[in-house]
């Protein structure tokens, strides 16, 4: 079986193929191209609906080539598509004429690929960037009649921590990349930071998702990109303000700032960022009234104290809900999962419980990316073989989609 995975919620457009067994646990990784848009969104120091929207219609046919080249899937063999055929394409896709256009005009040029289901992103997103990824999908199904799988971004966040990587098998030669799933058993406690989401999720079994805490303003991603941006770097500020932070700590210093942990002793799994990033605000704006501007140690000073706040709050909720919820294992997943700081500050926390073994996804997988959505894909295939449309022309964008929700 061979999975086609989109990607389009927020501003990488992912695509990914994937292929594997019936009843195997093992799939490979034929393809994956991704697109970030991060130059485009810098100036404005954050994601631009509308500019998201157009740069991934430009980006589409160009990946989706690249895509199947990489998988083998790519041979040239023109047919016309039938008008009928096309008018109902159209009408299918309305208000998105560029990208049904050129991704007929692409088509027209190869041969079907060996493909028996395309998986896409349906949300939580940005809703304009969510439906270039769901009318291509449309496209690309009513083209080939090839079944279309909805994926929940979040879910795909949660279970690229279920695989394990490995450099095994052998296409043509060449050695192919493998994800093996690992054993798990449940319940699963799964921490989900990213730029739009902050939540703590229990899973009593596969599929099976209950939000047991979220942010209640900002996310925590997104207190990272306000905190840069008030520190004068770029989008995303993520890893930017991890590496400052960095430097600070290694050199030993006493901090000089201490900022508050919103919500710790709340006695829910609740999160609030929004605070925190004012209070870095006010404190930064009570600096320039005596200096003109920060300075380097400044930065990396406030990078620092913004960081421990921010982890300090998310360990400590981690730590209440393994007491109380007693999970077999605990993961994390989205862009913030990357984060160095808060990876060895959970490692200690979960040192403590013998029983909860600590699941971390491959760095590069963290952030946002295809790959993840062919892998929930698979496992919705594991669970059930039939969960797919059949060329659901009705599939929508829900930019609030639920993680509980299916
Ligand atoms: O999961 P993701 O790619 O997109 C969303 O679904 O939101 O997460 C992007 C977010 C951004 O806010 C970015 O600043 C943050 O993840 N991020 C990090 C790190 N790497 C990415 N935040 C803190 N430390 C990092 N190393
Ligand atoms: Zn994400």
């Amino acid at each position: 079986m061979r999975i086609l995975a989109i990607e389009t919620s927020c501003d990488e457009t992912g695509l990914a193929v994937l292929s594997f067994e019936k009843g195997a646990r093992t799939l490979t990784l034929e393809s994956h191209v991704l697109f970030s848009q991060v130059a485009l969104h810098e100036q404005f120091g954050g994601v631009f609906p509308t500019l998201a929207k157009r740069a991934h219609t430009e980006r589409f046919v160009p990946l989706l080539e690249e895509t199947l080249k990489n998988a083998d899937q790519h041979t040239t063999h023109p047919k016309a598509i039938s008008t009928e055929l096309k008018g109902q394409i159209l009408s299918a896709c309305p208000r998105e004429e560029t990208l049904v256009e050129e991704i007929c005009a692409f088509v027209e040029t190869i041969a079907k690929p060996d493909i028996d289901c395309i998986a896409v992103t349906i949300g939580p997103g940005l809703e304009p960037a969510l439906w270039v990824g769901i009318n291509a999908a449309k496209v690309l199904s009513l083209l080939w009649n090839i079944p279309v799988l909805p994926i929940n971004h979040m879910e795909g966040h949660v279970v690229t921590a279920l695989f394990e990587r490995g450099e095994s098998g052998k296409v043509k030669g060449e050695s192919t990349n493998t994800f093996a799933q690992k054993d798990i058993t449940f319940p699963l406690l799964a921490l989900l930071v990213s730029g739009g989401h902050t939540e703590l999720v229990l899973m009593q079994s596969a599929g099976n998702y209950k939000k047991i805490g979220a942010t209640r303003d900002d996310a925590v991603g997104e207190a990272f990109d306000k905190v840069a941006r008030v520190l004068g770097l770029p989008y995303p500020g993520g890893p930017k303000i991890s590496a400052l932070a960095k430097e600070f700590r290694a050199a030993n210093t006493e901090n000089e700032f201490n900022f508050p942990r919103p919500m710790q002793h709340s006695g829910d799994f609740d999160f609030s960022y929004s605070g925190l990033k004012t209070a870095l605000l006010y404190k930064v704006q009570e600096l320039l009234k005596e200096i003109s501007e920060l300075t380097d140690e400044h930065k990396r000073a406030l990078a620092a104290a913004f960081e421990d706040a921010a982890v300090e709050v998310l360990v400590h909720k981690v730590k209440k809900a393994i007491e109380e919820f007693h999970p077999k294992a605990f993961l994390i997943g989205g862009g913030v999962a990357g984060n160095e700081h808060l990876q060895n500050e959970l490692k200690k926390v979960l040192a403590e419980f013998a029983d909860t073994s600590f699941l971390i996804p491959e760095r590069q997988f963290t952030t946002d990316n295809a790959v993840m959505i062919g892998l929930a894909a698979f496992l919705q295939l594991q669970v059930n073989a039939k969960t797919y449309i059949a060329t659901d022309l009705h599939l929508k964008a829900n930019g609030n989609l639920s993680i509980e929700e299916k």
